[in-house]
């Protein structure tokens, strides 16, 4: 078991984003968000960190470029997932995208926490598919026009 959990809101279609932004305003999921990842570390992409355009309080942020002259205000920067992991240490990290981030860390997950939004929104930007024989779902809490969804991978 790894210490990694990627948190990702998806449209029934399994898309996450329209390149820029998330494709719907649920301020419930967004309180979610926040109650999971505080006091955690959280490994994202330098394209959603600068959709997000700040380091969220409370959390530490740690942002994967390929540009090694990239930094922001209270941020940590990695210039490759290895080493986000590395620098986030051996407890809870939270990988929160976007697409190309979660795609290379889906190997390294341990569990998943999935908000099903019930919708089906046009984006380019989606989330790898979940493979039942790999992950089983353990927990749903429904939610109005969603569900929060918890796997975790077969051992
Ligand atoms: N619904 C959700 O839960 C959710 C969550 C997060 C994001 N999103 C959405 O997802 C979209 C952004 O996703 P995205 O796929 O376009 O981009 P992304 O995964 O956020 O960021 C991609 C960038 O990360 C860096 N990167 C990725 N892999 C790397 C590696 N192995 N080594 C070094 N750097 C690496 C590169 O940055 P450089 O270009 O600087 O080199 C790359 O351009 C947005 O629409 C956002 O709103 C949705």
């Amino acid at each position: 078991m790894t210490n990694v959990t990627m948190i990702v809101a998806m449209g029934r279609n399994g898309v996450i984003g329209d390149g820029e932004r998330m494709p719907w305003h649920l301020p419930e999921d967004l309180a979610y968000f926040k109650a999971r990842t505080m006091g955690h570390a959280m490994i994202m992409g330098r394209r959603t960190f600068d959709s997000i355009g700040r380091a969220l309080p409370g959390r530490r942020s740690i942002v994967i470029t390929r540009q090694h002259d990239w930094s922001h205000a209270g941020v940590e920067t990695a210039h490759s997932l290895p080493d986000a992991l590395f620098l986030a240490g051996p407890d809870e990290v939270f990988v929160v995208g976007g697409g190309e981030v979660y795609r290379e860390a889906m190997p390294y997950a341990a569990r998943l926490l999935v908000t099903e939004v019930d919708q089906s929104p046009e984006g380019s930007v989606t989330f790898p598919p979940i493979d039942p024989s790999a992950w089983v779902e353990v927990d749903r809490v429904p939610g109005e026009g969603f569900a929060w969804v918890t796997y975790e991978r077969r051992s």
